[in-house]
């Protein structure tokens, strides 16, 4: 029998302030307010409010040394925060699964376990039974269609291929929202393509919000439903900008007129915050 709701929540005043945006602004996944963080002193946010959407793609983009990073982390738990709030559906982070994706993935992976046993570590990491986690891992694999004998040790892999591991490890605990920093920035462009691909569909088939740091312009329109541009420190949103382009994107998409104005738009908001002018 479902407990009756105590009578405080209803009559409760609203603690999520909305934000001003578009009418047909998506409902949000994750909510951050009066967010502040400084470094020994440098303040890196202060009263810095946000809407992360459900189910949306958001590309962070912005100077360098501006808080893309510590942005990502701070709502991901990897540090403190100094003040504020951070919601995911009115929830708190140890109530919610996510998965994070570091931009060093020679540093990423267990060295001396397989493909298939980086990937399973992260439902041992949950107590989840070894015939279950197999079983998950399997399922997860076979629905992506990736091809990567998961049999290999990861120095066997190339730089993509451990990629992938790491997402995959990632998925694997099927989270509400994934955390990419800068992931593909240490490898070679064909494979950064390969992998931008791949990304994109493990997107639309999985319909996983997703927050991605990129310092590629390009690839942080191309992916995104949302360009989050950043100010110079401490960060503002410069602007937070819709990509109403077509999925799947491709490489048309990168030389259609929409796409082109959208990528010239940010970057002019970007450079005119890296000159704060
Ligand atoms: N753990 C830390 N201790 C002290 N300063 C930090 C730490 N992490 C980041 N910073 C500083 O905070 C600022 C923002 O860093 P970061 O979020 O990594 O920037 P980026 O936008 O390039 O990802 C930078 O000036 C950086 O030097
Ligand atoms: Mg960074």
């Amino acid at each position: 029998m479902n407990a009756p709701l105590p009578v405080t929540d209803t009559a409760a005043p609203q603690r999520v302030r909305q934000l001003p945006g578009p009418a047909d602004k998506p409902p949000a996944h994750i909510t951050v307010r009066g967010l502040y963080k400084n470094f020994n002193g440098s303040v890196i946010y202060e009263n810095f409010d946000l809407d992360i959407p459900r189910g949306k793609f958001v590309s962070v983009f912005g100077p360098n040394g501006c808080g893309k990073s510590t942005l990502i982390n701070l709502i991901s738990g990897l540090i403190p925060i100094d003040g504020g709030e951070i919601l995911f559906d009115g929830k708190t982070l140890a109530e919610t699964r996510i998965g994070y994706v570091f931009q060093n993935y020679r540093e990423a992976l267990f060295p001396w376990m397989t493909a298939f046993a980086n990937i399973e570590y992260a439902l041992k990491l949950r107590h989840v039974p070894k015939p279950e986690a197999q079983e998950r891992v399997r399922k997860l694999v076979a629905h992506l269609g990736v091809q990567i004998d998961l049999t290999l040790f990861p120095y066997q892999m190339s730089g993509g291929q451990q990629q992938l591991v790491s997402i995959m490890r990632a998925l694997v605990v099927e989270p509400e929202v994934l955390f990419l920093d800068e992931p593909f920035s240490a490898l070679d462009y064909e494979m950064t393509l390969f992998m931008r691909e791949q990304l994109q569909r493990i997107f639309e088939e999985t319909g996983t919000t997703m927050v991605l740091v990129s310092h590629d312009l390009e690839e942080a329109v191309y992916l995104a439903d949302y360009v989050l541009l950043l100010s110079r420190r401490p960060a503002r949103i410069a602007e937070y900008q819709m990509v109403p382009v077509a999925r799947p994107r491709n490489d048309a998409t990168l030389a259609s007129p929409d796409f082109v104005e959208l990528k010239r738009h940010c970057l002019e908001i970007f450079q005119r915050e890296v000159r704060g002018s």
